[in-house]
Order: structure tokens, then sequence, then C-alpha cells
């Protein structure tokens, strides 16, 4: 068991690492993933110096690699990599970036004729607001509910897709005020997209891997109507329209 302290308590450490990391949609930001690394780091040492034996098995491989006579070579290749290494990770961070900034996409891929909406086909290039679903105070207020509920985390208090999880995301979230957005496109087209989300897009909207959940997994077709009427009041946006269309 002894030998083994060393190695299982690496191990331990990267898998944390590779669950948080991979295993974590949408990605954890760098700050937050620091914080739990280091509460992973606190514990792994807490818990090999609450044993004297386990914290000596422990340390034992690294003294050894640092007194022994056979391990000269292995000793001179970690003493020369960790100076290497430290540095090229602070070059990395602190290298000026050329890198294009993170874009929300306003490229609207075509719409599928019909999607499934519950079950049932929806026409989405001939899709009207239902004459019960009208645009009034009551349809505003409930929607504005349900955006406030689910929405903000991502397109923003103000609409502007600068949610507290935005910069989590890639591509950024729709900026419902940018005129290249929501004020470009019909009723039916948003309530595609709301409904549908990222899983719904093309796959000429492709290599984009959009985190906008599938609403109508969680909405009635009437709450989808009310966020979209309140998503163009909000933002004071209003629904592109086709003349006699
Ligand atoms: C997890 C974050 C997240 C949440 C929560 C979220 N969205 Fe999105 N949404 C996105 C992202 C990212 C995009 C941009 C990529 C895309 O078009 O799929 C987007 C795009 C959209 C678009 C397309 C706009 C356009 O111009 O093409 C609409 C409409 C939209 N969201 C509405 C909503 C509504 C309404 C809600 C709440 C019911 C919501 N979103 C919740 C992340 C989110």
């Amino acid at each position: 068991m002894g030998r083994l302290v060393f190695p299982l308590s690496i191990l331990t450490w990267l898998v944390v690492w590779a669950a948080l990391k991979f295993g974590v949609q949408p990605p954890i930001p760098g700050s937050v993933m620091g914080l739990y690394l280091s509460i992973v780091t606190v514990s792994i040492l807490v818990y090999l110096v609450a044993d004297e034996a386990r914290f000596e098995a422990f340390l034992a491989p690294l003294i050894s690699l640092l007194r022994e006579q056979r391990l000269v070579v292995p000793r001179l290749l970690v003493l020369i990599s960790l100076p290497l290494l430290l540095g090229w990770f602070t070059y990395t961070r602190v290298r000026p970036q050329f890198d294009p900034p993170f874009e929300a996409r306003i490229i609207h891929p075509e719409p599928p004729a019909k999607f499934k909406l519950h079950g049932e086909d929806f026409d989405v290039l001939k899709a009207q607001r239902p004459p019960e679903m009208e645009v009034n105070q009551e349809n505003l207020a409930a929607g504005r509910r349900l955006y406030f509920r689910n929405c903000m985390y991502c397109h923003g208090d103000y609409l502007d897709g600068k949610g507290r999880f935005a910069e989590a995301v890639n591509p950024l979230p729709a900026n419902f005020r940018d005129g290249g957005t929501i004020s470009q496109l019909e009723e039916g087209y948003v309530y595609w997209r709301i409904a549908t989300g990222g899983r719904g897009l093309p796959d000429g909207a492709t290599p984009w891997n959009s985190s906008m959940p599938v609403w109508q997994d969680f909405f009635t077709d009437e709450e989808i109507w009310q966020v979209v009427a309140f998503i163009y009041a909000a933002s004071g946006s209003t629904p592109r329209t086709w003349e006699g269309h």
C-alpha cells in the first residue's frame, strides 16, 4: 500500500480535474475551476498529513528521487524541466493574444420547413401567432416571468446577451438588443429557435456548438408564444413580417 500513496494522490487529483474540465456542460469558468482545484489539493494534503505513516509514504518517492545515486538521470530531468515548464506556462499566460474575440452568432441558418413540437408538426415558415395569444399585458407579464426565471442567466437582465453564464459559453448568447438578432426574424422563426434550441440547428449551422436549451421540453406552446412576445417588447424590437403574409 505504501508505494501506492504517491501515485494514487496524483491520480485522484487528475481524475477530479478531468471530470470538471470535460464532464461539465457548459464549461466551468477558469476562476471557479481554480477554486475547486485548490479545495481538492488542500483536501488531499489534509488526508495525507492526518496520518504520519501515510505522509511519509507520500514523501518517500520524492525524497529518494532527490537523494539516491541511481536516480541521478531522472533527478536531472525533473530539475531541468520544472523551471522550463513554469516558464512556458507563464509565457502562454502573458503572451499577447491575436485570436479573434468571442462573437455572438448572428447569421441565421435556414430553418427546416417543419419540426416536431410536442410530437406534432409545426410549420416554421407559415407559423402565425395564434389569435388567443395576442400581445397583451397578461401575456407579456407571463413572458417576463418565464424570461427572468429561465433565460436571464445567459441572455442577461438587460436582454443584451451578457448574463452571468454568458462568458462560459461559446458561441455567446444572442443579444436581443442587437439589430442583427431577433429584429431580423419572424416570430415563427424565433419560436422554432426557442422550442428546439442549439440542438435543433440544422447541419448548415455547424460547427457552432450552441448551449441554447431545448425549451419545448419545459414550456407549453402558449408559454413559448409568451416569452417570444416578451423578448420583442422588452428589447424594443419588432418582429419581421412580409407584406401580405
Ligand atoms: C445556457 C444559456 C442559455 C439559456 C439559459 C438560454 N439561451 Fe437562448 N441562446 C443561447 C446561446 C448561446 C445562443 C446563440 C447560439 C444559437 O443561436 O443557438 C442563444 C440564442 C437564442 C435565440 C436565437 C436568436 C437569434 O438571433 O438567432 C433566441 C430567440 C433565444 N436564444 C431565446 C432564449 C429564450 C427565450 C430563453 C429562455 C426561455 C433562452 N434563450 C435561454 C444560450 C442560452
